[in-house]
């Protein structure tokens, strides 16, 4: 049985003195979560104080994206031993948003995930479609694309443990157009395939795929009662502790 791990991508939201607040919050409605993996992934600049907050709950952190090279002359990124310093679980690599507005490559990600394993810390690949890609019919062959070329070179003992999936149709994310119970299972049972395909039978069902796109408390029950969907990365929902709660709570 896969646990379900909730995990709130912040993005670019919240001040550090929000940022601390929301997790304080967050950290006191899920104290008695018992089943559910609970991630928070803030700005950079609130991480720190967030892992302070957070130290001794059964909240992780997640950081947004890292850049694959050691430290040196790349403004503006942050390189993964300064987020191992300050005690991430995850780090989310791969985001749509990342690919649309900041030159993320299939490459890019892959440097970037065996960057992450090999400090020993675990990653959240994201992938998806656009709407233009899904209309086109070309859904699974992208798909396919993001999954090899992140993948490449990721052992199977990386995967069976230190490796999430999020599947993101990029149509759904801050749309409110979430993708139908059925569209979402679909989609994860494809990608759970390729896994197969790539690593055997029981690294594929062992691996664990969110579902992010408009997640909310209301729709949550359906999505999370598919049997391919094993969790969710949640954008706009996971920034009052309430929202966020209540998704968690369709999952426990
Ligand atoms: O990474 C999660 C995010 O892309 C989903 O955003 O606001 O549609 O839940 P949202």
């Amino acid at each position: 049985m896969r646990q379900y791990i909730i995990a709130g991508n912040w993005k670019m939201n919240k001040t550090v003195s929000e940022s601390v607040q929301l997790a304080s919050d967050i950290v006191a409605a899920v104290k008695d979560v018992k089943k559910t993996e609970v991630v928070i992934a803030p700005t950079y600049l609130a991480a720190a104080k967030v892992a302070d907050v957070i130290k001794g709950s059964n909240v992780k952190l997640a950081i947004q994206d890292i850049h694959w090279k050691d430290q040196g002359a790349f403004t503006g990124k942050v390189s993964v031993d300064m987020v191992k310093e300050i005690g991430a679980d995850y780090i989310i690599i791969g985001h749509s948003e990342q690919r649309q507005y900041f030159h993320e490559t299939d490459e890019t990600v892959n440097l970037k995930v065996k960057k992450t394993l090999a400090a020993g810390i675990k990653v959240i690949i994201c992938i998806g479609e656009t709407l233009e890609q899904r209309e086109t019919g070309v859904l699974k062959e992208v798909l396919g694309l993001q999954i090899k070329g992140a993948l490449a070179g990721v052992s199977a003992e990386d995967a069976d443990k230190n490796v999430v999936l999020a599947y993101e149709p990029v149509w759904a994310i801050g749309t409110g157009k979430t993708a139908t119970d059925e569209q979402a299972e679909e989609v994860h049972a494809y990608i759970r395939s390729l896994i197969k395909e790539i690593y055997g039978e029981k690294i594929a069902e062992d691996m664990r795929i969110q579902y992010g796109g408009s997640m909310k408390g209301a729709n949550a029950a359906g999505l999370l009662a598919q049997k391919d969907i094993d969790g969710g990365l949640i954008g706009g929902a996971g920034l009052k502790a309430d929202t966020f709660k209540a998704i968690i709570d369709a999952a426990e």
